[in-house]
């Protein structure tokens, strides 16, 4: 049994080290906008354990011109817990909270190896890839309501 909640933006810290910033400082797991008001963040959590996180931004794209655009980072599975459809559970849940927030767009910078996840649920890639140092090569991927 899983749940999802909202969470604070130092919960996702020790999740999104291990997992995006494996053997490098804390500090790089420190996102703008991590602790504005108009952002989000979702835990999910077996039994009291947290597996996994993901951060909802409001944040436009220049790449887009949709009035309502929300970006998602951050998002992360424990490595023992991946395959198991919780990352879809938790982008679903980024998803809905973005929608209810009357977002016209969802975007966000995918990693090539999380391309297929994210096809599979329907985002699609705008543009060239790009890389990002220290981190590889992206995508720009979307998603309209
Ligand atoms: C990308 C990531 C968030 C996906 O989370 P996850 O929990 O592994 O995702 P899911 O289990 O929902 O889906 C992953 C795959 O397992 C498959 N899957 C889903 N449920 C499954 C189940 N019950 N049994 C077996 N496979 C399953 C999915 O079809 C999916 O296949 P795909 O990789 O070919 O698309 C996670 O793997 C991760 O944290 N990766 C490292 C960090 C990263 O790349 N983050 C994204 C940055 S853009």
């Amino acid at each position: 049994m899983f749940i999802i909640k909202k969470i604070t933006a130092f919960e996702t810290y020790t999740v999104r080290q291990e997992v995006l910033r494996k053997g490098k400082p804390i500090e790089t797991c420190y996102f703008n906008g991590d602790n504005d008001s108009t952002t989000t963040h979702f835990g999910l959590f077996e039994d009291e354990n947290i597996i996994g996180v993901v951060s909802v931004y409001k944040t436009n794209s220049l790449l887009f011109t949709d009035e309502i655009q929300y970006q998602i980072r951050g998002m992360a599975v424990l490595e023992n817990f991946q395959n198991k459809g919780y990352g879809e559970q938790l982008l679903k849940a980024a998803e809905k909270f973005c929608w209810e927030e009357k977002a016209n767009l969802i975007w966000f910078n995918a990693r090539e190896k999380a391309v297929s996840f994210y096809s599979k649920l329907k985002y699609k890639i705008v543009g060239n890839s790009f890389d990002i140092p220290d981190v590889g090569i992206h995508f720009v991927m979307f998603k309209r309501n």
